[in-house]
């Protein structure tokens, strides 16, 4: 049996009441990586965020429809949004890193969850930037800015920062676009690792990731008003090999997008 974690019925997403998103009826697994793919502008942020209530914080936007985590409707009146999004994480495209040490950036969400114990807070640390791979190399540094580490090492310390958390659902928005193909892989490498305890819904651009790593793909595009439908969802080799949406096949074989 399967756990259905995450289930949406008719998402829909506005800004300023401008439709970008209609009507995402889709099911995500537990302990599976979903790749959402499609060109820019259809939504897939949008979809992201509206998964842990981060629309809630835009200006103008507006979600329609349910959202279900773990059979609860996560925009139910009384719902506390600080705790889905502790549940429910967040890593973006660009590293969020902040002025502080390597361990500090680590330790921040932490803090802001008034976790005081030390002792607690070391062993989270140190347990969350083993899970992201990337303790050996900062273990001697801790104490250094995080300003010192590469894009790539900023990268996995924002998941770590997020790990920190033990979230139970990983929502990470295009985290390799700016990474070399080495940073690349090792933040792959960490998912497959992962999503033995989590499950993860991880935005890409690039198809030869979501063969690498994704059990399942979501597939949005633009409908002729230009607002973003998923227009095909289901495991990854049978949409990426054998797509039934003519569009999806068209994406996949690089046509468009
Ligand atoms: N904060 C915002 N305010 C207004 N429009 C937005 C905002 N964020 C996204 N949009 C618009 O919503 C549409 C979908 O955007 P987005 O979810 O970022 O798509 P994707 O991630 O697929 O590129 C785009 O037309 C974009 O310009
Ligand atoms: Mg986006």
């Amino acid at each position: 049996m399967v756990n259905i974690v995450i289930k949406t019925v008719g998402l829909t997403v506005y800004y300023g009441g401008r439709k970008v998103l209609e009507d995402v009826n889709v099911d995500i697994f537990e302990n599976s990586i979903s790749a959402v793919i499609g060109p820019s502008g259809t939504g897939k942020s949008s979809f992201l965020r509206s998964l842990n209530r981060l629309n809630d914080l835009i200006p103008g936007a507006k979600v329609v429809g349910e959202v279900y985590y773990r059979g609860k409707n996560i925009y139910d009146e009384g719902v506390n949004v600080y705790l889905i999004r502790t549940r429910i994480g967040m890593v973006f495209q660009r590293p969020t890193i902040f002025p502080m040490s390597i361990y500090e950036n680590v330790a921040f969400g932490l803090r802001i969850n008034n976790v005081k114990d030390e002792d607690v807070i070391y062993k989270r640390v140190r347990n969350a930037l083993v899970m992201a791979a990337l303790w050996d190399e900062v273990k001697d540094r801790l104490e250094e800015s995080a300003y010192n580490l590469s894009t790539g090492q900023q990268q996995r310390l924002c998941l770590a920062r997020t790990l920190a958390i033990e979230p139970d659902v990983l929502l990470l928005d295009e985290p390799t676009s700016y990474l070399d193909p080495k940073s690349t892989k090792k933040i792959e490498d960490v998912l497959l690792k992962l999503k033995n305890s989590y499950t993860i819904i991880i935005v890409t651009h690039s198809l030869s990731q979501a063969r690498r790593i994704s059990d399942y793909v979501l597939v949005f595009m633009p409908d002729d008003d230009n607002v973003g439908k998923l227009i095909e969802y289901g495991p990854s080799p049978q949409v990426l090999n054998s797509p039934v949406d003519p569009k999806t096949r068209e994406y996949v074989e690089g046509l468009i997008g």
